[in-house]
């Protein structure tokens, strides 16, 4: 195992290249055995989740190489079995993917499937309720999922609630299915369109992703298609909220400015200067912010991903700041870990209340999961002394070469095995 030690109070200065968003990789590579061809995927994240869902596709009878390490060349055209139970798919929550685009190309899923996480259940009976209104039979027993229909038909289906995951599912499986499929109150994040984008490029025809209603006209059959994915919004912020944290001048470069607009409203409505560019902005701060309140909600408005990183940085700003998680039931595991370095903050139901005091200072903290990781890096990036991350695993299946791009802005942060 290893960890992470910051050595903080160090400001950022310089530029960081942003990767290819994870959450779109995880749809757009599941979505690749839709083709029954060749499909070659550019600009892919290299992390953890990327490389459990290169294995588990391999072992499906899926090629799928790197042609380099941001790359992957995958070949549909072989058989593929239908039934992924293996111990991989376990390991990663958007395995669930595979079950959309099972059920569109061949009818028929099974799909061993993770449990809970570490902010609460996950469920994905939205997903199962699209798959059943396309018609196909669900069974879910000891972990597997297991899908199966003799054909698909196109229906309108309402979201009871908006899910990033249901909405692609549908997509995935719909994309195959006889007539049309209208999505309605259907998620609007970028990684949405982003599938959307690739499965046209492999001739699906989806109309209205980054909408509320989305129309999907199923089509016979798909092919090969070669495809860029777009930068990560999630990482790009938590880069943004890091310089504005720890103070300094930092271009956060090969974004898309538009994905990050709910993020830097928030930041300049706290002091922060924002210089926008056509695929980069420049986060010019002192350190000193003021206190903010933050609503978490589905894009456009402020991600869930970025609330532990966003809670890190209010508690070291002038005043009180309140939080208000709306898409997860209990996603403040971490704030246990931000009080060991001094954070003021009492959570009640969905709420953080966060006290700002002057100087977070260094202690021994835990990742206690991706985004919550990031949280402690963001935290101990300009706390006062040492901060030890342990845990890291979560922080690498979805952050690519984090302590290089933080090094290179000038934080003296290292990599090292734990005693
Ligand atoms: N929900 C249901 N039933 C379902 C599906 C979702 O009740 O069948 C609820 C969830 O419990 C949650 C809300 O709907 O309260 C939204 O969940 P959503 O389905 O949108 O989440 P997801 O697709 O499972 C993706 C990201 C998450 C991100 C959420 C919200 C991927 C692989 N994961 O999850 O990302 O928090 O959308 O934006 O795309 C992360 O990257 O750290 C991460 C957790």
């Amino acid at each position: 195992m290893e960890k992470l030690v910051i050595t903080g109070g160090k400001r950022l200065n310089g530029e960081v290249f942003i990767s290819g968003a994870k959450n779109a990789a995880v749809a757009i590579i599941p979505a690749a055995i839709m083709a029954g061809g060749i499909c070659v995927i550019d600009n892919l994240p290299n992390i953890e989740d990327v490389a459990s869902l290169r294995s588990t596709l391999n072992k499906m009878g899926a090629g799928c190489e790197y042609a380099d390490k941001h790359t992957l060349k995958i070949d549909s055209s072989g058989d593929i079995n239908t039934c992924a139970v293996f111990e991989e798919v376990r390991k990663i929550r958007a395995s669930y993917y595979l079950l959309g685009a099972l059920l569109g190309r061949y009818k028929n899923a099974a799909v061993a499937l993770p449990g809970g996480c570490n902010f609460g259940t996950r469920p994905i009976d939205l997903h199962l309720k699209g798959f059943r209104a396309l018609g196909a039979k669900v069974e879910v027993s000891n972990g597997i999922v297991k899908l199966s229909a003799e054909k698909l038909i196109g229906t309108q289906i309402y979201m009871d609630q908006v899910s990033v995951g249901a909405t692609i599912n549908i997509m995935l499986a719909s994309s195959m299915a006889e007539g049309t499929t209208i999505i309605e109150n259907a998620a609007k994040e970028p990684h949405v369109v982003d599938t959307a984008n690739f499965l046209n490029m492999m001739g699906a025809n989806i109309k209205g992703a980054g909408t509320d209603i989305i129309r999907i006209r199923g089509v016979k059959e798909l092919h090969g298609a070669e495809y860029t994915i777009i930068p990560d919004q999630i990482e790009a912020g938590t880069y943004m909220i890091a310089a504005a944290m720890a103070g300094g001048e930092v271009t956060v470069k090969n974004i898309i400015p538009k994905h990050m607009d709910s993020l830097t409203a928030k930041l300049a409505e706290m002091g922060v200067n924002i210089e926008k560019d056509d695929d980069s902005i420049k986060i010019i701060s002192s350190g000193a912010l003021n206190c903010a309140n933050i609503k978490t909600m589905s894009y456009p408005g402020f991600p869930t991903d970025l609330q532990p990183q966003m809670t890190a940085l209010l508690s070291a700003c002038n005043g009180i700041s309140v939080v208000t998680e709306n898409v997860w039931d209990n996603r403040y595991q971490y704030v246990d870990e931000l009080r060991q370095l001094g954070a003021k903050i009492t959570v009640e139901s969905r709420v953080a209340l966060i006290e700002g005091v002057k100087k977070l200072k260094g202690a021994k903290v835990s990742a206690t999961d991706l985004r919550a990781g990031a949280a402690m890096i963001v935290a101990g990036l300009s706390a006062e002394g040492v901060t030890e991350i342990s845990n890291i695993k979560y922080i690498d299946r979805g952050y690519e070469e984090i302590e290089e791009k933080l090094s290179n802005l000038g934080a003296d942060i290292i990599r090292v095995d734990e005693d």
